[in-house]
């Protein structure tokens, strides 16, 4: 993944007097400058040790600005991280009239955009998404949050950023395993649309992505229904998640939900085979990932686990393709699901 001729995109997301620009392309971390709000004088960087662009001056220029790294992986997605976080913004100064910067990945802009929503009610926050899953989905569309020890994601805000920028040439240098999980939420957005997203160039293919998510969050912004089809494949994958302790990690475990999803809305009548052979040769023939269920897992757990799922409005509920495309369907079968799993 990596050079391409073509020239940086500009996608908006839609969402009125809120509405904020996605620059996506190669070097597209020049123009943060400019996207940075009027009235920040500060700006608290946050970030993880490592990531690209933090060194370069151009990451807040012009403004006086703090870098504050953040721990790596789940288990600092806290609020005691939020904490720490806010208090450095009150030492440091930051007004409301300031901005954060979440400069990383999904992780990042999740933890930044919460303790921006929080600190002082709420200051501005700008991203700078370092991984193609952050590109595509997690930078986009101002869910954030932290983890409890009960569960992922069970605190947060929705905030939106006032700007997003995807700049290309941190994929260079992205882990394979990185990149497998920001393939598997374009697999999702594959099933969305149809769209042939690997046809594209890399500008396109990552702009075409934040289009449709943006077109979503503007119908649906707080998810009351139609945001939560984003969620195609991840009712297993949160599942698979949680039982393998994060060995296997989100954009894998959502490939393995989207085939998954294909052969329970096959078993409901909702699919055909052909639909569900097409789910198959897209996620491993097109974007070479995995789609078996890993083995030595206990099905059973995995039902549990998708029944506590917090989408989980009436027993079961899954994103399901069907007749009428893309749709969440609750109160799924238990049985259903568990013939399924132990399909092979
Ligand atoms: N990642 C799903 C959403 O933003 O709604």
């Amino acid at each position: 993944m990596t050079g391409t001729s073509n020239p940086r995109r500009r996608v908006e997301v839609p969402l009125g007097d809120r509405a904020y620009p996605v620059v996506v392309g190669h070097g597209a971390i020049d123009e943060l400058a400019s996207l940075l709000p009027a009235t920040a004088r500060r700006a608290a960087v946050v970030t993880q040790p490592g990531i690209p662009f933090v060194t370069d001056p151009g990451v807040a220029p012009g403004i006086e600005h703090d870098v504050i790294e953040i721990g790596v992986g789940e288990s600092a997605k806290t609020m005691r991280t939020v904490e720490e976080l806010c208090r450095r913004f009150a030492r440091v100064g930051l007004s409301r009239h300031d901005v954060v910067i979440g400069v990383g990945g999904g992780m990042v802009t999740d933890v930044a955009g919460f303790a921006a929503a929080s600190y002082h009610r709420g200051v501005p926050v700008v991203h700078v998404a370092t991984t193609l899953l952050g590109m595509v989905d997690a930078a986009i569309g101002g869910k954030t949050g932290v983890n409890l020890p009960e569960g992922k994601n069970l605190v947060g805000a929705f905030w939106q950023p006032s700007a997003v920028v995807c700049d290309l040439d941190a994929l260079d240098t992205l882990p394979e395993r990185e990149r497998r999980c920001g393939l598997g939420e374009m697999a999702k957005y594959h099933f969305l649309t149809g769209d042939d997203l690997l046809a594209m160039d890399l500008v396109d293919r990552v702009a075409r992505c934040v289009e449709i998510k943006a077109d979503v969050v503007a119908a649906d912004e707080r998810e009351g229904g139609r945001r939560a089809i984003l969620n195609y494949g991840h009712t297993l994958a949160h599942a698979l998640e949680t039982a393998t302790d994060h060995t296997i990690a989100h954009g894998e475990a959502v490939a393995v939900g989207l085939v998954f999803a294909a052969r329970l809305a096959a078993r409901l009548g909702r699919i055909d085979a052909a639909r569900v052979d097409e789910h198959l040769a897209v996620v491993e023939g097109e974007y070479g990932l995995h789609a078996s269920i890993p083995d030595g897992l206990d099905h059973g757990e995995l039902v549990e686990l998708m029944q506590r799922d917090k989408k989980a409005l009436d027993g079961l509920t899954f994103v399901l393709d069907g007749p009428d495309g893309v749709e969440v369907v609750p109160g799924v079968d238990p049985a259903a699901v568990r013939a399924t799993l132990d399909e092979r």
